[in-house]
């Protein structure tokens, strides 16, 4: 049995569940939220999209005995609307890090030994407290990290230079958060380099505005629609799923880094046990020193939890 935890069922959460079911990817699911109204909502709304699904997926809710036998736990709690109030995306911290001060013992206490997926933000700090909050190993537990600023980056080359997202290989580094930056060294269009395909388009390549763009990826779209969701959800499900097929897929992820003894967005491989390993990779002296100030941005955030 596939089976899934999701801790917070807001944006993220719902959207997450609705791609697990509607995908066929859980054979079990279970919903756990602060509000039990909102956990009951959503689980008989998905019970009423099955009847129009050839999948089938167990919906429970709110119960934590049942993440022990999970093989995978998402956190997806938040507080958008923490950051409409103060204008900044970041401002939730508050509220996330009593989410995860309030359930990290509850993880622990059920017996869950599977993966977990976090992408409450901020993300970096809020996983390196799961990991070492919950009682699991730097294996099972990673963040989402810049998975998703790299798809940014991915969206926006693509958009630049006329190319298919998916043709972008390369990464955003580092926190999930403003001091994340593009190795650009390493950023290929069509197996092409980018200065080269720059080139060949006959169009200028501005790293700073490209990245200003990317960082600010998350706000562009929290600001229409007050959150942020397909992205975040899509990059959470992936994970799971190469966990889940043991595919060694390698990407960026908020992960354990030993150097810096914190969790940092950077390049692994992803298999059934989670983290199998940190992928190191080729970097300039600059981007060396940008990826150090970012793990320093992160420890300082983890150190006021
Ligand atoms: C984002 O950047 C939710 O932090 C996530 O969209």
């Amino acid at each position: 049995m596939r089976k899934f935890g999701i801790i917070g069922v807001g944006h993220v959460g719902v959207t997450v569940a609705y791609t697990l079911v509607t995908k066929g990817i859980a054979d079990e699911l279970v919903l756990i939220d602060k509000k039990e109204d909102k956990a009951i909502s959503e689980q008989l709304d998905l019970q009423d999209a099955q009847a129009r699904l050839d999948t089938s997926t167990i919906i429970k809710i709110q119960d934590y005995s049942e993440l022990k036998d999970a093989d995978i736990l998402f956190l997806t709690a938040g507080k958008v609307d923490a950051a409409k109030e103060t204008g900044s995306r970041w401002a939730e911290f508050e509220y996330t890090n009593a989410i995860v001060k309030e359930v990290a013992p509850k993880i622990k206490a059920s017996g869950f030994n599977g993966v977990v997926i976090d992408t409450t933000n901020p993300c970096d700090a809020i996983t390196q407290y799961l990991q070492k909050s919950a009682g699991l190993t730097t294996t099972q537990v990673m963040g989402t990290g810049t998975f998703l600023d790299t798809a940014r980056m991915q969206r926006v080359v693509a958009e630049q230079f006329g190319a298919n997202s998916k043709n972008i290989t390369g990464y955003t580094l580092g926190e999930h958060g403003d001091s994340q930056f593009v190795a650009w060294s390493g950023v290929r269009v069509n197996n092409h380099p980018l200065v080269e395909f720059a080139k060949q388009q006959g169009k200028d390549l501005n790293y700073d505005d490209l990245e200003e763009e990317i960082r600010k990826g998350g706000w562009a779209v929290y600001k229409g629609k007050g959150y942020t969701s397909f992205g975040i959800a899509t990059c959470a499900v992936k994970l799971a799923q190469a966990v889940l097929s043991d595919a060694q897929f390698e990407c960026p992820v908020s992960c354990y880094n030993e150097e810096f003894d914190t969790y940092i967005g950077q390049p692994a491989v992803i298999g059934k046990h989670g983290v199998e390993f940190v992928n190191e990779i080729k970097l300039t002296d600059e981007e060396k020193a940008k990826l150090k100030n970012s793990a320093e941005t992160i420890k300082e955030k983890f150190a006021t939890m």
